[in-house]
């Protein structure tokens, strides 16, 4: 066992998370790790599975062995049965030497076969067969050889629908699946929001020498992202404010943000603009516009998203009434006594 790797206040070794859902994946990773059973884990793009993976290993009792990963969606189907299982020279054209594939090199170890349901489904069968048996031939080879390695394996695809569309064989689901651990999506544990981004900020402050920081409204918009692409956007995030910064990561940083989505933002309901019949179409936009801008506190990004227009669009709208091109709306509008108006709410 890596002495290492502990649960601490804020994670589990380099996992980090202190939301409800990350601390029961901690306790199923603690239980699961020490043991031999196959460990599936899944979970949406960017979630953190290989560092799950990692602490599989690390916890486990072939930490001191290899963790060898292989990424089953970007080799080409003609070379992968050479990666898992090696081969012998001569074997097949261009194998001009023996070869040792990940299931010897993991000897002792733990196998990562990332993103399994890619692998074509030939494949598939023989790696449930080497699984069971736990014995398998280099190709061209004449001996056997023995299997002593611990497999994880993860996908971010729904499992029962990759068995579903066939890329992902029953049998070898029910094997690899044995212990299922789901990673959960950032946007369902936005509480760890702040916690990534000031360890993934420190980690650039020490990388560069500096001491730049977030300002509060920062940390505020990053808990409403949607973050689509989960831990691995936000880091991203965080590293392209960090360039931008001079000493503090502001929400107002050019690029800085990915589009957030409407949805958390509160509905407009108590607030609205009221536009007297009369108004010209671009009055009507103005008023809207500027009603909008205040309801999100000037945070033009925010007022963007609720407009469901570009950052751009936004600026150059505010730009041209700053130039005086559409005129202010008139709340003393010519027909407004007892007039009906159009209300925006
Ligand atoms: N809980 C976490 N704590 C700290 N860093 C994390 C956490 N989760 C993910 N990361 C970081 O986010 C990035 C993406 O994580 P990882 O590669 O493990 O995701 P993944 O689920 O394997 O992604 P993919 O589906 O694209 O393969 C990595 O840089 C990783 O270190
Ligand atoms: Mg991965």
């Amino acid at each position: 066992m890596d002495a290492t790797i502990a649960l601490h206040e804020n994670g589990l070794g380099k996992l980090l998370g202190r939301s409800p859902a990350m601390k029961q994946l901690f306790g199923l990773i603690e239980r699961v790790a020490p043991t031999q059973a196959t460990v599936m884990i899944m979970g949406d793009s960017g979630v953190g599975k290989e560092l799950v993976a990692e602490c599989l290993h690390a916890l486990s009792r072939r930490a001191r062995g290899p963790l060898v990963a292989i990424n089953c969606g970007s080799i080409p189907a003609s070379l992968i049965e050479a990666e898992l299982f090696g081969h012998e020279k001569g074997s097949f054209t261009g194998a001009t030497r023996s070869h040792a594939g990940v299931f010897e090199r993991a000897t002792g170890g733990t196998l990562f076969l990332d993103e399994v349901t890619e692998m074509p489904l030939d494949m598939q069968t023989r790696l449930l067969r080497v699984l069971e048996t736990g014995r398998f031939y280099r190709i061209g080879g004449t001996q056997e050889i023995h299997t002593d390695v611990r497999v994880i394996a993860a996908t971010n695809r729904n499992i029962t629908e990759a068995v579903a569309n066939k890329r992902l064989r029953e049998d070898l689901m029910y094997r690899l699946a044995v212990f299922p651990l789901h990673v959960p999506p950032l946007r369902e544990r936005t509480g760890d929001v702040p916690l990534l981004a000031d360890a993934f900020l420190r980690a650039l402050n020490r990388a560069s020498g500096t001491n730049k920081r977030f300002s509060p409204h920062f940390i505020a918009t990053l808990e409403r992202c949607p973050w689509s692409g989960n831990v691995r956007e936000l880091k991203n995030t965080i590293e392209r404010s960090f360039i931008l910064a001079d000493d503090v990561l502001d929400a107002d940083l050019p690029i800085s943000l990915p589009v957030q989505a409407p949805e958390p933002v509160e509905p407009l309901r108590p607030a609205g603009v009221h536009v007297p019949l009369g108004s010209r179409l671009d009055e009507a936009e103005r008023s809207l516009i500027e009603g909008t801008l205040e309801y999100c506190h000037g945070d033009k990004r925010r007022a963007a998203a609720v407009l469901g227009c570009s950052l751009k669009t936004l600026y150059n709208k505010l730009n041209s009434y700053a130039s005086r091109h559409v005129a202010k709306p008139r709340s003393d509008a010519p027909c407004s006594h007892a007039t009906p108006t159009t209300s925006m709410m």
